[in-house]
């Protein structure tokens, strides 16, 4: 099948990639810009790992076409921190030990971001992350690292 050229900015920066349209955004996120923080489970939409921010919104990059994301901005989880510099959601991962193997995080924290950026009051977090499988059953801490964050009590901390 014939590339065709597909136009990315991906955690600010802009690339230009001739693709076959058959791949998914998590493919060339992970395979062609080295972007392993994206995991890749399920691959059916099912689990969450894979989760992105496509202009801002949360999408599993295993459930569409690359070239679906031309000419958008992604975020992945590489792009969360300024350098040494923590989101207050990822510190707030940290301090609540919202992790246990860490598969589900990167998906986890992409979702949360989104639901934090969007108008809070009419959702509960649980939504925020429902289309987020953590294998590891560690829901408990990782609802209270959002919450904590929602809450404002990392407001100071991070950006
Ligand atoms: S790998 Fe995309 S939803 Fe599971
Ligand atoms: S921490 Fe292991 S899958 Fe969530």
């Amino acid at each position: 099948m014939k590339k065709k050229l597909l136009h990315l900015t991906v955690n600010d920066e802009y690339h230009e990639l001739y693709i076959s349209p058959k791949k998914l955004l998590v493919e060339i996120l992970r395979d062609e810009l080295g972007l392993t923080g994206t995991k890749r489970g399920c691959n059916t939409g099912a689990c969450g790992a894979c989760t992105v921010l496509l202009d801002g919104a949360a999408v599993k990059s295993c459930s569409i076409l690359a070239m679906q994301a031309d000419g958008a901005k992604v975020t992945t989880v590489e792009g969360l921190a300024d350098g040494a510099e923590l989101t207050p959601l990822q510190q707030s991962f940290l301090d609540h030990g919202a992790f246990q193997c860490g598969f589900c995080t990167s998906g986890m924290l992409m979702s949360a971001t989104a639901f934090l950026q969007e108008d809070r009051a009419t959702k509960d977090i649980k939504e925020g992350i429902q289309g987020n499988i953590c294998r590891c059953t560690g829901y408990n801490s990782i609802l209270r690292a959002i919450k904590a964050v929602a809450e404002g009590k990392y407001k100071e901390e991070g950006r």
